[in-house]
């Protein structure tokens, strides 16, 4: 009952406020550790906030973590810091830019060669202000939240197949707002608003996990997505700083940010129903308004997949 009461005011939920109470209300112990030792995690986003505490949080558990990450120096230097930190010699880089399905597929062909992968967080991402495209000519956020993990994923699916993965979608509390709107996915309306942008792509991310998870489990994979709150993190910095600055003391920890896909990575897998939305431990509804719920049909999800088919480049080209 104080769940679903916290639930319902956004700002209790999303806040510090949900994981303190939360805690408490439900006991939470710390995560079963032992999912993770010797087993091969993939963090893309792995450089900065959350990305980076989550590959800390698993190296500590003993995995082999495999940071995906674009800048080559970063990466290298994150890797170090974590590999001292956890005493964990076993962290390894793939370079790879999300928004760019080059360098995709070249960061699938160096994943595909681990043989076997147990755990894929698509964690990377950024909420960007004004419109950019990618090389290939995508809307930016569209290809790094949405077309490039698609694609790296169906890329890697043997691997994530022999591993039995358990593959993580970071999500956002604000596709909440935004219906599923593929009108605007294929040809963003200007005026541009990131915000918005960013909310109707993290919307077009858990449309498409509800259509695909099924398929997965066939094949043994668990496919689920979490959002993490309102977490103080160098991204949430740069993109929101009035935000930021007006909601500081109640921002999330990186700890209490990161704390549901820890959970999701290393739960009884029968506890992780697959195709659902986590937030602090508990499956939440993948919709808050009439109108978002409206629009998630299965005949719109379908033509979600075909829209990231083909602008994934797996498909030949056609309509949507
Ligand atoms: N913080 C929050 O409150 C919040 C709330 C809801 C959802 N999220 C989601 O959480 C995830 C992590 O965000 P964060 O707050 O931790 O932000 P962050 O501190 O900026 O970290 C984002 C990470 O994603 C990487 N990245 C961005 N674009 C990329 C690209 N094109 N290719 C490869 N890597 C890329 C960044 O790499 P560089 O170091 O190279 O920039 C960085 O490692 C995002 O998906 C975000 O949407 C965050």
């Amino acid at each position: 009952m104080l769940d679903a009461l916290l639930e319902v005011s956004v700002v209790a939920s999303f806040s510090r406020l949900g994981p303190v109470i939360r805690r408490r209300l439900f006991r939470w112990e710390d995560p079963d550790w032992s999912h993770l030792t010797g087993r091969v995690a993939v963090v893309t986003g792995a450089t900065s906030g959350l990305g980076r505490e989550i590959a800390m949080d698993f190296a500590r558990a003993g995995a082999r973590v495999v940071l995906v990450a674009r800048d080559p120096s970063r990466a290298q230097r994150v890797r170090d810091e974590i590999a001292a930190a956890c005493s964990n010699s076993e962290i390894s880089v793939v370079i790879a830019d999300l928004g760019d399905l080059e360098s995709v597929r070249h960061a699938a062909n160096e994943l595909n060669a681990l043989g076997s992968v147990n755990v894929l967080v698509h964690n990377a991402g950024a909420l960007t202000r004004d419109f950019t495209k990618t090389t290939q000519g995508l809307e930016s956020t569209t290809a790094v939240h949405l077309i490039g993990p698609f694609l790296l994923t169906r890329l890697i699916e043997p691997v994530l197949v022999a591993g039995q993965a358990r593959v993580i979608w970071v999500t956002s509390g604000g596709m909440y707002s935004q219906p599923l709107d593929l009108d605007w996915l294929a040809a963003p309306q200007s005026p541009y608003n990131g915000v918005t942008a960013y909310a109707k792509v993290k919307r077009a991310q858990v449309a498409l996990l509800e259509h695909w998870a099924p398929e997965m489990v066939a094949h043994g994979i668990t496919m689920t997505a979490m959002h993490p709150g309102w977490t103080d993190t160098p991204g949430l910095q740069r993109s929101l700083p009035a935000f930021r600055r007006f909601l500081r003391p109640l921002l999330r920890t990186l700890a209490q940010g990161v704390d549901t896909v820890n959970w999701l990575a290393t739960a009884p897998i029968a506890s992780t129903p697959p195709g659902t939305l986590w937030l602090d431990r508990r499956v939440r509804s993948m919709h808050r308004l009439k109108r978002t719920r409206d629009s998630d049909t299965p005949a719109r999800r379908e033509r979600l997949w075909r829209y990231c088919e083909l602008r994934a480049g797996l498909a030949a080209q056609g309509p949507v």
